[in-house]
């Protein structure tokens, strides 16, 4: 089946297989690596994008379904090339990420959390994060760097300019 998906802003077109899972898609035809496999079945939310603007896990979707939709990965959440995106920054600055395998998916899962809960409390970033596993960090700076985003007011996607 044909596809055609607005994928970080441009429109990508492919010949895709029914089965074919959204994350498979993403890194295999679209080429976008920064989105992970964990588990492939729907516990880890390394493979965490949005879909019309909604963190999905995306070996939870099929490539067809997300026919017609827009696609944010990592990759197109930053402003520009040379700046990093809020959430990313605080990742940064509050050593949130060690191996960084997990990392994408937390920042797309936190974004989007942000957009529904600005000011989260501590207790809503864990539950809001409770999809995404780390087996680094213990999860402590991922929550600082999530409410010191949240603090900046840029943490959500609706600041991001998409590439
Ligand atoms: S790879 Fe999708 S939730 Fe783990
Ligand atoms: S930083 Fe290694 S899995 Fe989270």
């Amino acid at each position: 089946m044909e596809i055609s998906i607005t994928v970080n802003g441009s429109e990508a077109r492919h010949d895709v297989e029914p089965r074919t899972l959204l994350v498979h898609h993403i890194r295999e035809a679209l080429g976008l690596t920064g989105t992970n496999v964990g588990c492939d079945t729907s516990s880890c939310g390394a493979c965490t994008v949005h879909l019309d603007g909604e963190a999905v896990k995306s070996c939870t979707v099929l490539a067809v379904q997300a026919d017609g939709c827009t696609l944010t990965t990592i990759e197109g959440l930053a402003p520009s090339e040379e700046e990093l995106h809020p959430m990313q920054q605080a990742f940064r600055e509050q050593h949130g990420l060690q191996c960084g395998f997990c990392t994408p998916g937390m920042v797309m899962a936190a974004t989007s959390l942000l957009d529904e809960v600005p000011e989260p409390t501590e207790t809503q970033v864990r539950e809001g994060l409770e999809g995404n596993l780390c087996r680094c960090t213990g999860y402590h700076n991922i929550v600082q760097a999530v409410l010191a985003a949240a603090k900046s007011g840029g943490g959500g996607t609706t600041v991001a300019v998409q590439q």
